[in-house]
């Protein structure tokens, strides 16, 4: 059974790396310089928005890098759809979201009011 789930182990692993190679890694510094046309939104203390209608805004502080990217990807080929979040990621490159993402993750959980 050890056996067994040794092998199953070793055979994970190369898939794993493989995986996190093909992602970019995005740097929290860069990514900072980069959330600004985010914060407008997704920073607001209570998370919504009162134009051009009100409604929350998820959170997205703190959320897994992975997530992140996965979303911004979904909205910019369209199998997410949401007007604002659509034009947004549709601006943004892979290197862009790595960034971004890895900013968000390290943000803090609670919005500073500035
Ligand atoms: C105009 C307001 C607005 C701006 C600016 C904006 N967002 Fe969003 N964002 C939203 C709204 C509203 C949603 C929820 C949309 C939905 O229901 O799919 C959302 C959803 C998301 C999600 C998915 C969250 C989840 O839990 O499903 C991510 C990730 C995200 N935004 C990241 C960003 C990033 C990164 C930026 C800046 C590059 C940004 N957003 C800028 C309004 C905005």
């Amino acid at each position: 059974m050890i056996r067994l789930m040794t092998l199953a182990a070793a055979m994970l692993l190369p898939a794993i790396a493989a995986a996190q190679a093909a992602a970019p890694v995005g740097d929290p510094q860069k990514g900072a310089q980069k959330v600004q046309m985010c914060q407008g939104c997704h920073g607001i203390v209570g998370w919504r928005t009162a134009y051009p209608e009100v409604y929350k805004v998820p959170k997205i502080a703190g959320q897994h890098p992975a997530y992140i990217i996965a979303a911004l990807k979904e909205y910019k080929s369209g199998s997410r759809s949401h007007p604002s979040m659509k034009a947004i990621a549709a601006s943004l490159s892979d290197a862009d979201m790595a960034d971004i993402a890895a900013y968000y993750n390290q943000a803090p959980l609670q919005t500073a009011e500035k």
